[in-house]
């Protein structure tokens, strides 16, 4: 297997004296998906950003496709050569989609990367019908996107990124703010890529979908540091680990491997509707 991502003792502090990241050590393989989990300002943002060069380690080393990445450049092949390269291999969805949505039209937006690519007029179409069929957007495609509702930018924007056939998929608490049927068919989608071979990587803090879309899951600390790194549902059943993360609160009770959410809104507490089931079906 062909390792993607390869962090050694990876730290990181903005302006040199906060710190966001500690000691990170991790390898992500090709084909893997894997999640990143933690509480707010546990780090998860900042790793995504390094593993999408976008940052750079304050100390240790970070590897992408077996290249020492660097903020002064690249140590084996040419720098723009390495650079072209990465940034066709690996694509991100932001957290925040009105920083990833700049055009005019669905259209414009989703054609804008094939068109860098300089691939030609007819290949570009074919390209943005078939996303905008895949991601069922197709009525929106004359619509401004900063018009669109949270559900509707947060799905142009993963077709402005899917549009170019990326390897490597990093998404920024992708199902945040949407509503349930449209977390249902992100997860749906999410697992599809996963089967088709794409390495993705997900952080996020929504208990509910990372034993669908990640069979590893990455527990940030509050410390900035990696707290476990396990198979997904070992981490999910693991009540003390996630209580300790500030994953979930002492309302939440295990049964079984379930995780439960229980309501104590309006005195419904224990109601069938107003439990969050995590790793598996469950009827009641
Ligand atoms: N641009 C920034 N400038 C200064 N501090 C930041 C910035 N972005 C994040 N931080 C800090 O770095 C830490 C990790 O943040 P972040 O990676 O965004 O966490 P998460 O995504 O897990 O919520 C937090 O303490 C946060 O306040
Ligand atoms: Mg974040």
């Amino acid at each position: 297997m062909a390792t993607i991502f390869d962090l050694r003792d990876v730290s990181y502090s903005y302006v040199g004296k906060i710190d966001a990241l500690k000691d990170i050590t991790l390898k992500i393989e090709r084909g893997e998906q894997v999640s990143i989990i933690g509480s707010n300002g546990s780090g998860k943002s900042t790793l995504l950003a390094i593993l999408d060069a976008l940052i750079y380690p304050s100390s240790g080393e970070f590897y992408a496709f077996e290249n020492l990445i660097t903020e002064d450049g690249f140590d084996s092949i040419s720098d723009n050569e390495f650079r072209s390269y990465f940034r066709t291999k690996v694509g991100f969805v932001f957290q925040n989609s009105d920083v990833q949505l700049f055009s005019s039209t669905v259209y414009e937006e989703i054609a804008f990367g094939p068109l860098q690519l300089d691939l030609p007029p007819e290949e570009v179409k074919s390209r943005v019908k078939d996303v905008l069929e895949m991601m069922e957007i197709g009525k929106l495609r004359d619509r401004s996107p900063h018009t669109l509702s949270g559900g509707e930018k947060k799905k142009v924007s993963i077709a402005t990124v899917l549009v170019n056939n990326p390897d490597v998929l990093l998404l920024d608490e992708p199902s945040a703010g949407l509503d349930p049927r449209t977390q249902l068919w992100l997860m749906e989608l999410l697992q599809e890529l996963g089967r088709a071979g794409k390495t993705i990587v997900t952080a996020t803090h929504d208990l509910e979908i990372i034993d669908h879309i990640s069979n590893r899951s990455i527990v940030m600390g509050e410390d900035h540091r990696i707290k476990i790194d396990r198979d997904s549902k070992s981490v999910l059943s693991d009540y003390e680990l996630l209580l300790s993360s500030n994953l979930v609160h002492e309302h939440t009770h295990l049964h079984g491997k379930l995780v439960h959410e229980h309501m104590h809104a309006h005195g419904q507490a224990h109601q069938a509707h107003g439990h969050a089931h995590i790793g598996e079906q469950h009827n009641h």
